[in-house]
């Protein structure tokens, strides 16, 4: 069974609080937390995601999925431990090099944190390979990050497939979560190429009954 990120990106000021209880009970899997800082993407969200992701481990014992869209990694991944998020997941492209990359896995771990991989739409899958052994996670992100409410690049459901098939033939047992556009349009596709968790931001926030579109996500 798939499990659901909702992102809470789009969640309204003012409304947070009935959005969240209202999501855990729709028994969400994961608060998926979009953390932009107005320089790796357009969007800076850092001060408000922090603000509702504290407000979220004060409410829920639902697990913080982190989405650090951010070029400072180590500076992000210190604010945000401190809501002792279940994952953090950072972006190849914000590492200069490769000794970043694994020094940012290095630091998440000894934080006693999960840690996850992002990949852009046009970063080749095959970027991310080496690093894999040493995640937890790999977010491909179906979309090009910076915003909710976009529709799926149909692209990305090739690369899903692609990276699942590289886990397997090399025995690699992490999740692969897609993130973008996800919707009771485009989840079984999603589903089908091998993503495990889906983040839905616009799809799920829009609907009427979170636990209904939420169920409809993990059935479909
Ligand atoms: C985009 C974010 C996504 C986005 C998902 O940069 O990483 O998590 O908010 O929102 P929807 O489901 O509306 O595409
Ligand atoms: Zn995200």
């Amino acid at each position: 069974m798939v499990e659901i990120a909702t992102s809470i990106l789009s969640v309204e000021k003012g409304k947070e609080a009935a959005t969240f209880l209202e999501l855990e009970a729709a028994k969400t899997d994961y608060f998926h937390i979009d953390v932009m800082d107005g320089k790796f993407v357009e969007k800076n969200t850092y001060s408000k995601m922090l603000e509702y992701a504290s407000y979220i481990k004060r409410i829920s014992n639902l697990p913080l999925d982190v989405h650090l869209m951010v070029e400072d990694i180590k500076e992000a991944v210190d604010d945000f431990l401190a809501v002792e998020p279940n994952r953090i997941t950072f972006h190849l492209e914000a590492c200069k090099n490769k000794e970043e990359v694994y020094k940012t896995i290095k630091y998440i771990k000894e934080n006693n944190c999960k840690v996850g991989i992002s990949v852009k739409p046009n970063t080749k899958i095959e970027d991310v390979y080496e690093f894999l052994p040493y995640v937890h996670m790999c977010l491909v992100m179906t979309v090009e990050p910076g915003k909710g409410g976009q529709t799926l690049l149909k692209d990305m459901v090739d690369k899903i497939a692609t990276v699942k098939k590289y886990i397997q033939d090399n025995q690699i047992d992490i999740d692969i979560e897609a993130d973008g556009g996800i919707n009771l349009r485009t989840v079984s596709e999603v589903k089908k190429a091998g993503a495990n968790i889906l983040v839905a931001g616009t799809a799920i926030l829009a609907a009427n009954h979170y636990k209904t579109i939420i169920d409809e996500l993990k059935m479909s």
